[in-house]
């Protein structure tokens, strides 16, 4: 089940692309709980994996939302694009959710080769760890926004923002420690240009077809 899930290739040679373009990165800014690592994650069926997912979500949600940052605040309230959490290898091989705000949710997955999202879009996925024993750990929110033409063409006009457990700002391209959203960008920029810098959510999971391209 996980290699139908996960794009192991992709992620290791995007991971290589990361390391060599951030090379002061120390360690996984997906875990910046540095101390805490996953020796033994839980595989979970979705059902599981939604229903653990269900008994923490408020509370994450509480303390993302002390960052002040208003996706923080709502994205409780938006559209999830996911059918149950599903495990990320990219995003600190934790399982999470993409909620898709009312300006991004009919484009979404659907966008045709080229065409971008439109601007004010915001992406949200919330993340949480799971070991063996189902013990559950929240894990950051991770948020793209798309600005208004000219905000950073590298990036395609996307803000950047990681949030920690604890509602903290780890990185915020429009604010407290902008280059440390850099990884972010680089990993995203494989995308392609065609397809936004956007990877979407693994088939399985998806609750609209992927578009043909
Ligand atoms: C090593 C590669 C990699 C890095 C680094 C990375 N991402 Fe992602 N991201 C992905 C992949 C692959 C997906 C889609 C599949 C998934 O969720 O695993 C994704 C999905 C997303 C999505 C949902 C939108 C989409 O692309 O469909 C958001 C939002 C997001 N990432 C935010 C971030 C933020 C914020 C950072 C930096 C803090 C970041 N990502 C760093 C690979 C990466």
């Amino acid at each position: 089940m996980r290699s139908s899930l996960i794009p192991i290739g992709l992620a290791s040679v995007m991971w290589t692309v990361v390391i060599g373009a951030g090379a002061a990165l120390a360690a996984d800014p997906f875990r910046p709980d540095g101390h805490f690592q996953m020796p033994d994650p839980a595989v979970l069926d979705p059902g599981m994996a939604e229903h653990l997912y269900a008994r923490r979500v408020d509370e994450m949600a509480k303390s993302y939302a002390l960052s002040g940052v208003p996706a923080a605040r709502f994205y409780r309230s938006w559209r999830r694009a996911n059918r149950a959490p599903y495990r990320s290898a990219t995003h600190g091989d934790r399982y999470v959710n993409n909620y898709v705000n009312g300006t991004a949710a009919a484009d979404y997955g659907r966008l045709a080769e080229g065409e971008s999202m439109p601007v004010g879009s915001i992406i949200a996925k919330d993340a949480i760890a799971i070991d063996r024993q189902l013990r559950i750990f929240a894990g950051p929110l991770s948020v793209m926004e798309k600005m208004p033409e000219g905000y950073d063409p590298e990036a395609r006009d996307w803000r950047y923002v990681l949030i920690l457990p604890d509602g903290s700002i780890f990185a915020d391209s429009s604010g407290t420690n902008a280059e440390g959203t850099g990884f972010c960008v680089a990993c995203h920029q494989g995308a392609g240009d065609a397809a936004d810098h956007l990877f979407l959510i693994p088939d399985p999971y998806r609750r609209t077809p992927r578009p043909q391209r």
